[in-house]
């Protein structure tokens, strides 16, 4: 049994690094990295180094789709991806060293048929029979429906297997009704999906709408999570330096495994927020680094917060309850 993750608009991520950028001038590049990308690869990446089984799911096209496939074999990662007619896109990030920052240039993606679509959810459904838990992360190519993600998790709980959905706006929200265990917006999500709710409103808000449990990642300020055991904060030791691109993909590998094993939620949350945080140490999304995973497992704090209770509706004969206008 695996953790099969979902990659609907897998990429081969291309990493330059530069100096600067200089606008109007050529940059001769001393090296370009080239590897398998997208989020629910990101997550298996991590989910293998920790030596889990993990299998990448999703679609692929074109040579670009071919790269992917040799890069994970390369990586010694499982995969079982849905061929595409259309050509796996590339994603650009130009790492900037003198500022000690990055752009990145994300493509569309390839024009997903509605009969691959449906090639894929028959696959899908034979692969959920080997799940332990599945994984859906990241945006959908053009040519799905935005509630693409709503089928398939509706397909994952009728065959039993939890499942965590980390996307957002029209996607996450279509997804809601079908009853994902978890969704993982970071913030910045979080308000786009709901508009401008306190953090803590917007994952009620989201449980409201079907999620079983919401964890919202605050960069280095780690998780906040409202499950239907309790509310929980976990926190990192201390502000990393390096590149948060894919903290958030190691944090979902983290809950994904612990919801497979059913770990108790402290336990799950301070594995997520140590992971992701060593996550920022490693110069490439999908890596973490080990030593430090170690290291902060022992240093990251997680407290438990009072549930909401149900607010009383005020009583106009209580003076408190008057309106002050
Ligand atoms: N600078 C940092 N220092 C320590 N921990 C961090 C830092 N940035 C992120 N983290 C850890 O990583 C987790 C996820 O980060 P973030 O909220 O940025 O995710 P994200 O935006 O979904 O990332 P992505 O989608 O690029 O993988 C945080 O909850 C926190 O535990
Ligand atoms: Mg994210």
């Amino acid at each position: 049994m695996t953790i099969t993750t979902v990659t609907l608009n897998a990429a081969v991520d291309v990493t330059y690094t530069v100096d600067r950028i200089r606008t109007g001038a050529s940059h001769r590049l001393a090296t370009a990295r080239h590897r398998a990308g997208g989020k629910g690869v990101n997550v298996a990446r991590v989910l293998t180094a920790l030596g889990r089984p993990a299998l990448v799911a999703g679609l692929a096209g074109g040579p670009a789709g071919d790269a992917v496939r040799r890069d994970l074999a390369a990586s010694g990662m499982a995969e079982a991806l849905t061929a595409i007619a259309g050509t796996t896109r590339q994603t650009v990030t130009v790492v900037e060293e003198a500022a000690g920052d990055a752009a990145v240039f994300l493509e569309p993606g390839p024009e997903v048929s509605a009969a691959e679509w449906r090639a894929f959810t028959r696959h899908f459904a034979r692969l959920l029979g080997r799940s332990r838990a599945v994984v859906l992360s990241g945006s959908l190519p053009p040519g799905l429906s935005e509630d693409a993600y709503g089928e398939l998790v509706a397909a994952a709980r009728r065959s039993d297997v939890p499942v965590v959905l980390d996307t957002t706006g029209p996607p996450l929200l279509a997804a809601l009704a079908a009853g994902p265990d978890l969704v993982k917006p970071n913030a910045a999500e979080l308000r786009e999906t709901v508009g401008a709710e306190d953090v803590r409103a917007g994952a009620e808000t989201l449980r409201r709408a079907g999620a079983r449990s919401v964890v919202v990642s605050l960069g280095a300020e780690g998780l906040l999570a409202v499950a239907p055991d309790g509310v929980w904060r976990a926190r990192p030791p201390e502000r990393l330096a390096g590149n948060p691109t894919g903290a958030g993909d190691a944090a979902v590998a983290a809950l994904a495994a612990g919801l497979a094993d059913r770990t108790p939620w402290p336990e799950r949350l301070r594995a997520a927020v140590a992971l992701s945080a060593a996550a920022v140490r490693a110069p490439l999304a999908g890596d973490f680094d080990a030593p430090a995973y170690r290291d902060l497992l022992s240093r990251t704090a997680v407290t438990a917060l009072p549930a909401v209770t149900a607010v009383p509706t005020p009583r106009p004969a209580d003076p408190a309850a008057v309106p002050l206008s």
